[in-house]
């Protein structure tokens, strides 16, 4: 069970109230989700895994921010054992990264997992033609498309529609989940399956997060609601793993994109240590107290966990307000718990705000004005 340091005075009518408005949310299908799984496409998802497993030394998996960041973050992190390699594309414009990653994939046997709920940004979009091009040279068309696996929309959008001409074997995005909100769904399951980690282990750690994280996760959003009218504006996620850095980048994403609207949010930052004590130390410790400091408390080795405790003592020493995040394990039941937790207590903290956790007008004006300049 995930546990949390501090007790804040709730006020518990609000949180029943704000948790009711995220569960009918249009948008809120993945408050209920780890309960509500489809096991029918839960068992496709382990088919196409062994299937792409037996057929492939690598998975190309195409995607940008809620379509990338979260099995990006579960994969880095376990480091499970699979002889299929997962390689990561179409989540920047840089021609040199795209080179890099069809360079690497070079003659090896391999398959291509699209993931885009709208089916049309335009970084997936572009990596996606590369690959299917490469696809096809080296196979021919039938056996090209047959290794395409798109996890999209179930009804519209271009991605879909080309997945429906051209037979490919497609997921769904639920219509009821937003992309930072989707890990849980195709949209992390699949790559995550072939990356060899145990996805049934993750859905009960989450699964049992739906009922036990919601004390800490409402303590945890009160704590940040609290900072964030002291005019602590700042929020730095800080673990002492570094196979955890992904999951600091979801977190930067779950967070930012979903409080950072109305001219309201704290923004995210993130550290590894003891790595960034000596770089961001400096300033975490003793620069502008602006900022809080919320540690994800892994379990760990004994040296390591006396860092931990140094950091805690030195930094609330150095007037930064210290929240610990304690993980039950560092394993996939953890994992599942911790993002449950966060994805919880995000909701509720831009609740608390009074902004919409759900949608992203920032990022579709900068999709829009891109389109423009193309
Ligand atoms: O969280 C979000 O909604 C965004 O970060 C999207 O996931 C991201 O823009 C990619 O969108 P799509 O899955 O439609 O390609």
């Amino acid at each position: 069970m995930i546990s949390v340091n501090f007790n804040p005075e709730v006020d518990k009518e609000k949180v029943d109230k704000l948790l009711k408005e995220i569960a009918h949310d249009p948008l809120g299908g993945w408050y209920s989700l780890p309960k509500n799984t489809d096991m029918g496409e839960f068992v496709r998802i382990k088919e196409a895994a062994k299937e792409i497993q037996d057929s492939s030394e690598y998975l190309v998996c195409i995607g940008i921010g809620g379509s990338y960041l979260g099995h990006r973050a579960i994969n880095e992190a376990l480091r499970p054992k699979s002889d299929t390699k997962i390689i990561y594309a179409g989540n920047s414009l840089s021609r040199r990264e795209l080179d890099w990653a069809l360079k690497k994939v070079g003659d090896h046997d391999f398959s291509v997992n699209v993931i885009s709920k709208s089916g049309t940004t335009l970084e997936p979009a572009v990596a996606f033609g590369e690959f299917k091009k490469k696809l096809i040279e080296k196979y021919g068309e039938t056996e090209a498309y047959s290794r395409i696996y798109a996890t999209t929309d179930a009804k519209k959008g271009a991605l879909h529609d080309e997945a429906v001409a051209c037979g490919y074997k497609m997921f769904t995005v639920p219509d009821n989940i937003g992309g930072r909100y989707s890990v849980l769904s195709a949209v992390g399951l699949l790559p995550m399956a072939v990356a060899g980690v145990d996805i049934d282990k993750l859905l009960e750690g989450a699964s049992d997060a739906v009922e036990t994280a919601v004390e800490p996760a409402t303590k945890y959003a009160t704590m940040r609601y609290t900072l964030d009218s002291k005019h602590y504006d700042t929020e730095i996620f800080a673990s002492f793993e570094p196979a955890t850095m992904y999951f600091n980048e979801w977190l930067k994403q779950l967070f930012g994109e979903s409080e950072g609207k109305n001219k309201r949010g704290i923004l995210p930052d993130s550290v590894i240590y003891s790595t960034d004590l000596h770089s961001l130390g400096q300033f975490i410790q003793d620069g502008r107290r602006n900022l809080f400091e919320t540690i994800i408390d892994y379990p760990t080795d004994e040296m390591n966990a006396k860092v931990v405790t140094a950091v805690r003592v030195a930094h609330a020493e150095g007037g930064i307000p210290v929240l610990n995040i304690g993980v039950p394990s560092y394993d996939e039941r953890g994992f599942g718990e911790l993002i449950y937790f966060f994805e919880l207590a995000c909701a509720l903290s831009a609740k608390m705000m009074g902004v919409n956790p759900f949608d992203q007008p920032g990022v579709e004006a900068y999709k829009a004005k891109l389109q423009e300049l193309l």
